[in-house]
């Protein structure tokens, strides 16, 4: 079980201390969102801020552009040292070849699909992806209802890969709780981004893990 905390989710106005919680904790990854206004309905943030995390983030850090061509920037990111990088099937018109430049510089490669997408988009990139992030809530914002025709997708995907052999990671964004991240590692879900449920916690080291706990019992 792979968590990712949602810098999203963060106080800004600490953000250092919020990177020094996550630091701490046993969660594996930084996951940081960034909005262009254009895609989505909202704007995150961008360069500046990417380069307090790569400073300062002592675990990998996994992009998740929400920009519409995002081949225009997937360098400039990868520049900072990414370990994983999603750009969204419905924001890129070359996503095929896009992914291709990621994976040529040796970032592991994220096709992100929206709840209202298909997850069979997934089948023609089969050999260049390393994770599908299914959007369980609608991109754009922290703290949504999770969507719950997504769950079907998750099983599909996980027959699809077992079929064809295939290693690609499922990761879940949008939503996630203490209360349904079991279930959706149960039906094959792996890596979990946690935006709100762990920055709103009062005590987000404890509570990852007992989270990771409570996988390794059950
Ligand atoms: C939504 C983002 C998510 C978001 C998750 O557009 O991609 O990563 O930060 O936030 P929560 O966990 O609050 O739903
Ligand atoms: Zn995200």
């Amino acid at each position: 079980m792979i968590i990712a905390p949602s810098i999203l989710a963060a106080d800004f106005g600490k953000l250092r201390e919020e990177i020094e919680i996550v630091n701490e904790s046993s969660a594996d990854l930084f996951h940081v969102d960034v909005m262009d206004g254009v895609f989505v309905p909202n704007i995150s943030f961008g360069f500046p801020v990417m380069e307090v995390l790569a400073k300062y983030a002592k675990k990998p850090l996994d992009v998740h552009l929400m920009i519409v061509q995002p081949e225009r920037y997937t360098d400039r990111f990868m520049d900072f040292g990414l370990q994983s990088l999603s750009i969204h099937f419905e924001a890129c018109v070359q996503v095929h070849r896009t992914l291709e430049s990621i994976k040529n510089k040796g970032v592991k490669t994220g096709i992100a699909i929206n709840p209202g997408t298909s997850e069979s988009v997934v089948e023609p990139l089969r050999d260049l992806i390393d994770f599908v992030n299914l959007m369980t809530v609608n991109p754009g914002f922290g703290g949504q209802s999770f969507i719950q025709s997504v769950v079907r997708k998750i099983e599909n995907l996980d027959n699809f890969r077992r079929e064809e052999e295939l290693d690609f990671l499922i990761e879940l964004d949008g939503a996630i709780t203490g209360d349904n991240i079991h279930e959706m590692a149960v039906i094959g879900a792996d890596i979990f981004v946690m935006g709100t449920a762990f920055f709103k916690q009062k005590d987000p080291v404890a509570f990852v893990s007992d989270i990771k706990l409570k996988a390794m019992i059950d």
